[in-house]
């Protein structure tokens, strides 16, 4: 056993399956900057308090998941559980909200709850989301579900299900809660759920107990409370939805994990991922920036996690191109100096380039060369460097072709642009 592991929980990507997971990170950000997305780059810890009150008190990512600590200068810092309530904390306190809106921005990277582990489920994980902010016009509420839908099936991916609701707007949800809180008055609970339920009653519709589950199915539903605005536009949302033939189905007991929602959520589900099948998820949040201290402006956006989605590829046997591929992989007789200086030469014309290091006997340097994956290899030893010339080999058919020593460069780039490329 290795002297050092990683931490327990958290989930890394090595060669051998690191080229996948950078594949579908590229795929879904592609995706985002096709709709005018830009990149946010956000801190990774911030002030507790941040997503104390973004995220909700009567979550478990807050009450129970998040890592939080004290700095050398008695501050209490959060390691980021969630991406949305950083970007808001970012456009209010740099005045993105007074230019064009909305706001639309991206952002990818490691995200962190102290959940316990299983397989899909990480205390360490990835996400890449995307937010709009600003307006709230249905549109905008497709456009973003569609981004997530659109790098799903470019990334090959067929059993998923997008589900959607409604959780209506402020007034809606002021009115289905004084409903809901009154329900729940007349139910037997004991005094942990009670209070749960007092922080935020719609909480109890996520409880996995059987009791509670069946008790909470008598329960009125939001769906039945919805102002005239949130019906029209919830019914906007799906005639989108359709017209832009995207599937889903309505889930009106969805509870979303996190408190800001308001009006249209939704999630991701893959069929093949067992207990931890939301591969991404998302909505909208109307009181959020207010909440942080900003405007009164509403946002939509969602977080797609990386890890669950590369599991649904390999789930689904996808194959995803190596996307780290080398162009020329050279075996130097002798030295190596000689070698070293060509393929500094060749990557700084954009070639990707590797060669054996440490002296290897030629059928060693080859095997090398096999196993790098590259497209071409070449053998550079003392006849090679006086004529001037090498002989370039085709790895996958195995032909092989004289090239000047002068004339590589521009040669490999030429058939590389023919090969086929992925990248
Ligand atoms: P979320 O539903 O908490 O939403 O997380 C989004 C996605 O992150 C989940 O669907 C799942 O794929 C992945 N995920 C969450 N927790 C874990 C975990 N412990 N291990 C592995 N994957 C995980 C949010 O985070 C919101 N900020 C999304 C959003 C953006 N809503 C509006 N804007």
């Amino acid at each position: 056993m290795a002297k050092y592991q990683a931490p327990k929980g958290v989930s890394e990507y090595y060669p051998g399956r690191s080229m996948y997971f950078d594949y579908v990170r590229s795929c879904i950000i592609e995706s985002a900057q096709s709709a005018g997305y830009q990149l946010m780059e956000l801190p990774i810890f911030e002030d507790t308090e941040l997503f104390a009150r973004g995220v909700g008190e009567s979550t478990d990512v807050v009450r129970k998941e998040m890592y939080t600590f004290e700095d050398r200068g008695g501050r209490s810092l959060t390691l980021r559980p969630e991406g949305t309530a950083g970007v808001m904390r970012a456009v209010i306190e740099h005045n993105l909200d007074r230019g064009q809106l909305p706001v639309k921005v991206f952002y990818s990277g490691a995200f962190f709850r102290a959940e316990r582990p299983q397989a899909g489920r990480y205390r360490q994980f990835y996400q890449v989301g995307i937010e709009a902010i600003g307006l709230a016009d249905p549109r905008i509420d497709v456009e973003v579900i569609a981004v997530a839908d659109r790098a799903f099936k470019e990334l090959g991916l067929t059993r998923y299900q997008l589900e959607i609701t409604s959780l209506g707007d402020l007034l809606t949800r002021e009115n289905y809660l004084k409903e809901l809180r009154a329900y729940i008055e007349t139910i037997p609970l004991d005094e942990e759920t009670r209070a749960r339920a007092a922080l935020n009653p719609l909480r109890l519709f996520d409880d996995k107990r059987s009791e509670i589950k069946k008790l909470m199915s008598q329960a009125p539903l939001l769906m039945d409370y919805l102002t005239v605005q949130s019906a029209e536009d919830f019914e906007k949302v799906k005639e989108l939805l359709i017209k832009l033939g995207i599937d889903f189905v309505v889930n009106n007991r969805m509870v979303r994990g996190l408190d800001y929602y308001t009006g249209t959520a939704f999630e991701f589900v893959h069929s093949e991922l067992g207990a931890q099948s939301g591969i991404g998820g998302g909505g909208r949040y109307d009181g959020l920036m207010a909440q942080l201290g900003g405007q009164e402006l509403s946002g939509i956006g969602f977080g797609l996690g990386l890890d669950r989605i590369l599991l649904a590829c390999e789930a689904e046997g996808i194959a995803m191109p190596e996307g780290f591929e080398l162009d020329l992989y050279i075996v130097p007789l002798g030295t190596g100096d000689e070698a070293l200086i060509i393929a500094e030469e060749l990557r700084g014309r954009g070639l990707r380039v590797d060669l054996a290091f440490g002296d290897k006997a030629l059928k060693g340097g080859m095997k090398s060369a096999d196993r790098s994956g590259a497209k071409y290899s070449a053998v550079l030893g003392a006849d090679e460097l006086s004529s001037g010339s090498i002989q370039l080999k085709e790895m996958q058919t195995g032909v092989m072709s004289s090239v000047t020593l002068s004339a590589l460069a521009n040669e490999l780039i030429e058939r590389i642009s023919n090969f086929g490329d992925f990248s």
